[in-house]
């Protein structure tokens, strides 16, 4: 799993409670995982069609740097699912686990179209392999 992302969480971020609001987690889930999306199926038209069951795990406070893990399990037809996990950046300590976040990648219609990929990959061997048959 790759954790690309760190967030430090601000006042702004905050519940009631002052700790983490959850919609603000999700919101930075839900953006974190349609990058990914977008980046494994190259098609910057990705929607978030399901998310499994989330569970709290703890909580985070202001302060504390976060970062988001993000780790495609299944390649469908028109869908990818994702695996996440957010932890806190100095510790590890798990604040979320989401077991499955899925997209479909849409034509320009909106329809539900097929993106021909099947496992994980990286922009960097792309981009050398584009540059190998442009050689
Ligand atoms: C995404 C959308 C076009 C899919 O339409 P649909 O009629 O469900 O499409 P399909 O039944 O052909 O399913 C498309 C893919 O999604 C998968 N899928 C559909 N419902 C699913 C569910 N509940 N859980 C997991 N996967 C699901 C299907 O298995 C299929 O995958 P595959 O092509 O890899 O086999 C439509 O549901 C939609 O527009 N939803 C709103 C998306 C959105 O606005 N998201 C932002 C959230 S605010």
């Amino acid at each position: 799993m790759n954790f690309h992302t760190r967030k430090w969480v601000k006042p702004e971020d905050l519940n009631a409670h002052g700790t983490l609001f959850g919609g603000s987690l999700l919101r930075w889930i839900d953006e974190e995982a349609a990058i990914y999306a977008i980046v494994q199926l190259e098609n910057p038209r990705c929607v978030t069609k399901y998310i499994s069951e989330i569970n709290f795990m703890s909580s985070a406070k202001q302060g504390d740097i976060i970062e988001l893990g993000m780790k495609a399990t299944h390649f469908g037809k028109s869908s990818l699912t994702i695996t996440c996990e957010v932890r806190k950046k100095l510790t590890h300590e798990t604040i979320l686990k989401i077991d499955k976040i899925v997209f479909v990648s849409l034509d320009e219609n909106g329809k539900p179209a097929p993106h021909g990929k099947t496992q994980i990959e990286y922009v960097s061997d792309r981009l050398a392999d584009r540059n190998e048959s442009e050689e």
